[in-house]
């Protein structure tokens, strides 16, 4: 059977058969507003907390100070984690704007991709090291859809993503990767990420004769049974919490 890592959100290990699979990269997808980070957030800070499990958050599109005061609220206090080496952050947004500038500065002499594949590579090396200093076992990318901007160019994009995506998944950690719909412009089949991963988990929010709910669905998850169905789930101060037996459009 495989190891499992247990997620830390409630309700959602039991709609994957206990957690996800250990060392595997997971694609949680969803729009703005969903939770994809708080989702992101709480998988790592439950792992520091409950599991022992280290943790790194790879920041594609928020601050370090906006993130940790974000967090703050659900009373995950990512400073203190930060200062007892248990967690770290990569402020990747950094990393990626000083590339886009060496690009422009070298498309004279240069038509290659090289600045931003450097980027990548960069980018993987620094969450290596970080997974040494603080002996992480989890990994977030928050979140591939930064990316696409920064990328627009889908040859340029594809080869920054299945590089990022194939670097982490050779890693020995178990990660979650967010990303959007629609930044590709094609329709839902075709998000080429799924692909790369071992699980894929769906957030969205749904509209019903004047309600709307949040409902998740685990799209798939190899090597576990899972629930498939929509589900719904919840945000409060606690952070996320999935109920697997309640209707989608129920009272609450
Ligand atoms: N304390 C809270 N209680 C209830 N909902 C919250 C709380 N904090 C944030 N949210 C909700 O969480 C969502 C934002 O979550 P976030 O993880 O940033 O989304 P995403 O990363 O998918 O854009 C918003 O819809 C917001 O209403
Ligand atoms: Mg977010």
């Amino acid at each position: 059977m495989t190891e499992k890592t247990v997620t830390g959100i409630q309700g959602l290990d039991e709609l994957v058969g206990g957690g996800i699979p250990k060392g595997r990269a997971v694609l949680v997808i969803g729009g703005p507003g969903v939770g994809k980070t708080i989702f992101a957030a709480q998988f790592l800070y439950k792992g520091i907390k409950d599991h022992n499990e280290n943790g790194i958050f790879v920041s594609l599109d928020e601050s370090k100070e906006h993130f940790f005061d974000e967090m703050q609220q659900f009373g995950w206090d990512f400073r203190k984690a930060e200062g007892d080496m248990k967690f770290a952050l990569i402020d990747a947004t950094r990393i990626s704007r000083v590339a886009m500038l060496k690009e422009k500065l070298y498309k004279e002499e240069t038509k290659s991709l090289q600045g931003k594949q450097l980027s990548i590579e960069k980018l993987v090396e620094e969450i290596q090291a970080k997974i040494q200093m603080v002996k992480a076992k989890r990994v977030v990318v928050d979140t591939l859809a930064a990316l696409f901007y920064r990328f627009p160019d889908p040859v340029e994009r594809r080869s920054a993503v299945v590089d990022l995506i194939e670097s982490l998944s050779d890693l020995p950690v178990t990660s979650i990767i967010t990303t959007e719909l629609g930044h590709l412009g094609l329709e839902r089949s075709a998000v080429e990420e799924e692909y790369l991963v071992h699980g894929v988990i769906m957030m969205q929010t749904l509209f019903s004769g004047g309600t709307t709910t949040r409902a998740i669905q685990v799209e798939k998850m190899r090597g576990a049974k899972v629930n498939p169905n929509l589900v719904p789930y919840s945000i409060d101060r606690n952070g996320i919490e999935v109920y697997q037996n309640m209707p989608l459009f129920g009272e609450k």
